[in-house]
């Protein structure tokens, strides 16, 4: 039985990812990391100089809401309210943080970028792959970046040039909605190696109190385990519309969570706000469960049942209404669109 999985053409240890945020903004974090015996670690994003302000956030940047330990323990309740922007340092202070982890640490090391002209993308991506990075992560779907930068004028031309400059496999990590299966078929159409599904979303809450809104006074991302119900939605989607890998990510706090993406077709798994919320040893016990599972379940490697739930998954006018069960002769969904382990 082995928890190691091939993806992007790299030899996992795991399939669980350590997402982009501030468990991988630093060294010290991605050492942290890596002693947990990760997949990869998908470091904490970086913006063109455009950006500068993005790496300045405002103090205290996280709110913990909708979080009660007395009922749940560690806790599997909550949402992580957040105005993280980008990376903190510069870009040169960027590239050496790559070069850092990469002399340190034995595990795939995907740098993260964002910017918006195609130019400033290319320049960005073509730093990390020098820089030695293993694969790069377009962050094209950040709660924070600004509200003008559209998918079709400016994203696609974007990973396009990213593409056709690198030759490390190129992640695009893509938003919920209802333009997410368009974006995922736009980034493979482009070349795109992967697609990470989905980024945080972008929230509001107020203090009835002061009568003002929370923290910082703006929007922030949002997320919890709660997410995890629209992305498992659009990555069950997403794996039987694209030929490429999905690299999950949203909500994902247990190994019955990683079991539940891989089921819906996903390779990977991306996680934060359970380790920012119940520490690094949550990474130990979604293992140690997850062996316990394929134990139980007979299963060698997780690979085994990728996409295995979609199967049968039924069309909703074949369901017979009074009862939820499918009707005789009833069609499923499944449509097997790739030689990769979902069919
Ligand atoms: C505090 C915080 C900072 C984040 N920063 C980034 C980032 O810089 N780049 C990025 O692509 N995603 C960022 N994310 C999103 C995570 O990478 C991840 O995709 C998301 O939180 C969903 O996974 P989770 O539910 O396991 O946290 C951030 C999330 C949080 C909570």
């Amino acid at each position: 039985m082995t928890l190691a999985t091939s993806f992007l053409g790299l030899q996992l240890q795991s399939p669980l990812l350590i997402a982009s945020g501030p468990a991988s903004h630093d060294v010290n974090q991605v050492a942290l990391a890596e002693e947990q015996h990760i997949g990869a670690i998908v470091l904490k994003t970086v913006c063109s100089d455009k950006y500068d302000h993005m790496r300045y956030w405002p103090r205290p940047r996280y709110k913990l809401l909708d979080w009660d330990k007395q009922i749940s323990g560690r806790s599997k309740y909550f949402t992580l309210y957040s105005y993280e922007q980008g990376y903190s340092g510069t870009l040169l202070d960027y590239w050496d943080f790559i070069r850092a982890c990469k002399d340190h640490a034995t595990v795939p090391i995907v740098g993260s970028i964002f910017a918006d002209i195609a130019d400033d993308w290319k320049e960005l991506a073509l730093k990390v792959q020098e820089s030695g990075a293993d694969a790069v992560e377009l962050d094209i779907s950040s709660p924070h970046r600004p509200g003008s930068l559209d998918f079709e004028t400016t994203f696609v031309a974007a990973i396009d040039a990213v593409v056709k400059a690198l030759r490390i496999p190129v992640l695009v990590k893509l938003g919920a909605g209802p333009d997410v299966i368009h974006q995922c078929k736009a980034a493979e159409r482009c070349g795109a190696s992967a697609v990470t599904l989905c980024n945080r979303i972008r929230g509001f809450d107020v203090d009835i109190e002061t009568q003002q809104p929370i923290l910082h006074g703006y929007y922030a991302g949002v997320g919890g385990p709660w997410a995890k119900y629209y992305t498992f939605r659009h990555v069950a989607e997403a794996a039987q519309s694209i030929k490429i890998p999905i690299s999950a990510t949203g909500g994902a706090t247990s190994a019955e969570d990683i079991i539940k993406y891989v089921l819906l077709g996903a390779s990977t798994v991306q996680i934060l706000s359970v380790i920012m919320v119940n520490g690094w040893e949550s990474i130990a016990q979604i293992h140690a469960d997850l062996a316990a599972y394929m134990q139980r379940k007979g299963i060698h490697s997780l690979e085994e049942i990728r996409g295995k739930a979609l199967k049968t998954m039924i069309l909703p006018e074949d369901i017979v209404r009074w009862s939820g069960e499918p009707k005789t002769g009833a069609r499923n969904v499944w449509k097997p669109v790739d030689d990769h382990g979902h069919s």
